[in-house]
């Protein structure tokens, strides 16, 4: 079973509760994720995940509780924090180009008044480059693909070179390809640069093998479990809401798998098993190339 890069507490619950004109979303959330982790928020719609993420990022406040990330109270650690919103595709200017949507990400908050240096280009090209949208840097973003789109929002949240990435449903709208393709991003986000990071998702078919633990809205409560507690492969099945089993690689891994019945020939939304022993995440010390883009470019 995977283990998160670090045991540092990255993300920290205690008695949290939020409220939304009046109406209590959730409420007594405890739990602590590590960092160099994957987490994702699961739940039904309306149950609270984006309300969670926007909690974490301080956007919203509690009714009771704390909230801590990066070991500062909610929101006052974001400038270490990248985040794709949920339907970030139409909320998005299109007439902006890539690469003026990747600048956004280190002048959003300064945009007008500090002219674009160069240094912030090579900024802005390196995390293009990362998430493989450097040849359409040019591009307008209304000519773009949704999958292209998406990762012109990652390479946006990644440009300030985050400790915690945090995506509210990077898969929804996208081709089995492209998830393929952003699951894959992410886990090498995860091993290559040690990122933590957080994905809101429905189905977690497609991030089981890069997961190290979810984060479930159930009956009104986030409950935290992360998988190397959970190896009974029934109670993950019932946890995950998808068929789960658990496997040991050659290396001794434990790990999680769907199941890969193909009875009915068609093409479907899981990795083969031999492709998640190449996903699956690593400890550091494992020898992992480290390669950062954004790295050296900090000021
Ligand atoms: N701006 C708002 N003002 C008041 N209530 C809101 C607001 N936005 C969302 N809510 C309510 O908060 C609850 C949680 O919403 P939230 O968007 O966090 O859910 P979600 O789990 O992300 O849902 P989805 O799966 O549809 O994205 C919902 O019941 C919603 O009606
Ligand atoms: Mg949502």
């Amino acid at each position: 079973m995977r283990k998160p890069a670090s045991d540092d507490v990255c993300i920290r619950f205690d008695h949290a509760s939020v409220e939304r004109s009046g109406r209590l979303i959730w409420s007594d959330g405890t739990f602590s994720i590590p960092g160099g982790s994957v987490t994702a928020i699961v739940g039904t719609n309306g149950t609270g995940k984006t309300t969670m993420m926007k909690t974490e990022l301080g956007l919203l406040p509690l009714s009771n509780g704390r909230v801590e990330v990066l070991g500062q109270p909610a929101g006052q650690a974001n400038d270490r924090i990248g985040y794709v919103p949920q339907s970030y595709t139409s909320d998005i200017d299109s007439n902006l180009t890539a690469e003026q949507s990747v600048l956004l990400g280190l002048t959003g908050t300064r945009f007008g008044i500090h002219p674009v240096n160069r240094q912030d280009k090579e900024r802005a090209a390196g995390a293009m480059r990362f998430v493989g949208v450097e040849d359409r840097a040019h591009a307008r973003l209304s000519q773009l693909s949704g999958g292209l789109r998406q990762r012109v929002a990652i390479a946006q949240a990644l440009v300030c070179n985050p400790k915690l990435l945090m995506l509210d449903e990077p898969l929804a709208n996208l081709d089995l390809a492209s998830q393929r393709a952003t699951v894959h991003l992410l886990a090498q986000l995860n091993r290559q640069l040690g990122m933590t990071i957080q994905v809101v998702a429905h189905d977690l078919n497609m991030l089981l093998p890069i997961l190290t633990g979810a984060v479930y809205l159930l009956d009104g409560h986030p409950h935290y479990a992360r998988m190397d507690d959970v190896l009974d492969s029934d109670l993950l099945t019932h946890l995950y809401g998808t068929k789960v089993e658990v496997v040991t690689t050659p290396q001794g891994d434990m790990f999680v798998a769907p199941d890969t019945d193909v009875s009915d020939g068609v093409a479907h939304d899981r990795f083969k098993t031999t492709e998640m022993v190449d996903l699956h995440p690593r400890h550091p010390e494992a020898g992992e190339a480290y390669e950062n883009p954004t790295a050296n470019q900090q000021d």
